[in-house]
C-alpha cells in the first residue's frame, strides 16, 4: 500500500519558511519526496514539520509485574504520543529482564500493539543483583540492544569491568546508573542548602561524580562503550568532558527534568519531584544545557518513570523515585530551549544523537529508510493536560504549562501510531 503524507515542511535552516511538500512511503519504507505517484492512502501533516520519529533510550514501561504503574500498551502509546517511534525499555521490572525468553516475548507483544517499536535493554547482571553476569550473548540474540542494571547501581567494579568487556565483544553498549549507593545512602533529594533547610536526607553530587569518575576509568581500561544515563550535575559533566578530551569512549544523556527543574521544587514537599539522581541546583541545570551546546552531552533521554498517584502522594521519605515525561519531553525542550539550542539541534538530540550512542543506522527521511516519522507542530500552543495522557501516570511537573512543538502525527513502520486532534481543546 502506498501512502502519501501531504502538507508537511522539511526541517531546514529557516524553520517554518519551507514550502509544503509530500512524502511517499510503501510497506513501511520511504519511497521519496514529491513523487508523481498514485497513493492508496493520504495523511495530512497540516503544515507541520516532518522529522524522523524520535528515539528514546531510557523509559520504564514496568511490564512485566508492575502493570498498575504502566504496561507495554500504555507506555508505548504514550511514547507514540510523545513523537517516539522507538523506545529502549529498562529491565528493572518484576521479574527483571535477564531472560532471553522474556526479551522475545516483550518484543513480540509490542509488535502487535502498533505503537512505538520496543527495543528492550536487558539486565547486565542476573536479577540486577550485581553478583553474576546475565547471559549477555543470548540476550543480544533475543533482541536486547544494551545492558544495564538501571534502577540499581553497579557497586562491584570488577563485575562492571567484566560486563563491559563481554558487551564490547558483542558490539553492544553498557548503560550505567552512575551513583555510589553507599554515598547516596538514604538521600531523597540533592544535598545542599535546600535539603538542609528542609531537614531532609540529602544525596550529594559526589555520589554521582565519584561513580562517573570510576566508570570512565573502567571504560578507559576496557576500551568498551560506556553510556552514562541521566547525568545530573556539573561536577559529573566535567569528568565526562575531560574523559572525552582524553579519548575515552564514553557517552552520556541528560533528562528534561534535570534541565528544567531544580531542588527548589522540593520545598513543596511534593514527592512528584523525587527522582534519582535528584534534581540539582540552577547552576547544575545551566551546566547541563551548556553540555548539550558544546557536545559533551550526547543526547536527550527521558527516564520516563511512571508510578501510581497513590505511591507518589506518599511523603517524601516513602514515595518511590521517578518522574514520567515521555509525552511532553519534546515540546518541553523545544519551548524552553529552541532559542538557545536551535530547533534543528533539539531534533537531532532526540533522533540521530541517540541512534549514534547505540551505534544504530542514523534515521533519515530519504528513499529506502524505514517510514518512521513524526510531524511536529511548532506553531500551536497547547497546554499540558494530564487527563489526556496515554501513560497510566497522570501527573506531571509541567501540568498546565503551555508548550509548542507538539507531535501531531507519529508513523511507525508506515502505520499511524498516533494522531493528535487538530485543535487544542481550550475549554478545560
Ligand atoms: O527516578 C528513578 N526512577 N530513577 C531510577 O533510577 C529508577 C526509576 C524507576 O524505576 O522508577
Amino acid at each position: 500500500m502506498i501512502t502519501r503524507l501531504q502538507n508537511v515542511k522539511r526541517l531546514g535552516a529557516e524553520l517554518g519558511a519551507g514550502a509544503l511538500e509530500t512524502l511517499f512511503f510503501e510497506d513501511g519504507v520511504i519511497l521519496g519526496w514529491n513523487l508523481d505517484r498514485q497513493a492508496d492512502q493520504t495523511l495530512d501533516g497540516r503544515g507541520g514539520t516532518v522529522v524522523p520519529a524520535l528515539i528514546e533510550l531510557h523509559a520504564h514501561l514496568r511490564e512485566p509485574g508492575q502493570e498498575e504503574k504502566e504496561d507495554l500498551e500504555s507506555g508505548l502509546a504514550a511514547a507514540a504520543a510523545g513523537g517516539y517511534g522507538t523506545v529502549v525499555s529498562m529491565p528493572n521490572t518484576a521479574p527483571v529482564v535477564d531472560d532471553p525468553a522474556l526479551v522475545r516475548s516483550l518484543i513480540a507483544k509490542a509488535e502487535g500493539l502498533g505503537y512505538a517499536r520496543l527495543r528492550p535493554a536487558a539486565a547486565l547482571t542476573k536479577g540486577q543483583k550485581g553478583e553474576q553476569l546475565a547471559e549477555l550473548a543470548l540476550l543480544k540474540e533475543a533482541g536486547a540492544v544494551t545492558f544495564t542494571d538501571d534502577g540499581r547501581t553497579n557497586e562491584d567494579a570488577r563485575m562492571l569491568r567484566l560486563g563491559l568487556e563481554y558487551a564490547h565483544s558483542l558490539g553492544l553498549v553498557v548503560s550505567v546508573h552512575a551513583e555510589d549507593a553507599t554515598l547516596r545512602a538514604d538521600g531523597v533529594m540533592n544535598e545542599g542548602a535546600v535539603s538542609e533547610s528542609l531537614g531532609l536526607p540529602g544525596n550529594p553530587v559526589a555520589a554521582e561524580a565519584a561513580r562517573v569518575a570510576r566508570d570512565v576509568e573502567l571504560a578507559r581500561l576496557t576500551g568498551a562503550r560506556l553510556h552514562i544515563q541521566h547525568l545530573s550535575s556539573a561536577r559529573a559533566l566535567e569528568i565526562v568532558r575531560r574523559a572525552k578530551a582524553d579519548g575515552i569512549v564514553v557517552t552520556c544523556e541528560v533528562c528534561p527534568h534535570h534541565l528544567t527543574l531544580t531542588d527548589e521544587a522540593l520545598r513543596s514537599f511534593d514527592a512528584m519531584y523525587k527522582v534519582a539522581p535528584p534534581l540539582r541546583t540552577q547552576a547544575d541545570a545551566e551546566a547541563l544545557l551548556e553540555g548539550l551546546r558544546d557536545g559533551t552531552v550526547d543526547c536527550l533521554a527521558t527516564d520516563h518513570a511512571p508510578h501510581t498517584s497513590a505511591e507518589k502522594e506518599r511523603d517524601l521519605l516513602q514515595a518511590p523515585f521517578g518522574i514520567p515525561s515521555i509525552e511532553v519531553a519534546f515540546p518541553l525542550m523545544y519551548t524552553r530551549f529552541a532559542d538557545v539550542l536551535g530547533p534543528a539541534k533539539i531534533v537531532e538530540l532526540f533522533t540521530s544523537a541517540p541512534a549514534r550512542v547505540m551505534g544504530w543506522t542514523l534515521p533519515s527521511l530519504e528513499e529506502g529508510a524505514p517510514a518512521d516519522l513524526t510531524v511536529l507542530d511548532f506553531e500551536t500552543e497547547r497546554e499540558v493536560k494530564v487527563s489526556e495522557f496515554k501513560s497510566k501516570a497522570r501527573f506531571s511537573p509541567w501540568a498546565g504549562e503551555k508548550l509548542r512543538g507538539w507531535p501531531v502525527l507519529t508513523v511507525v513502520g508506515g502505520r499511524v501510531a498516533f494522531e493528535r486532534a487538530s485543535r487544542p481543546d481550550t475549554n478545560s
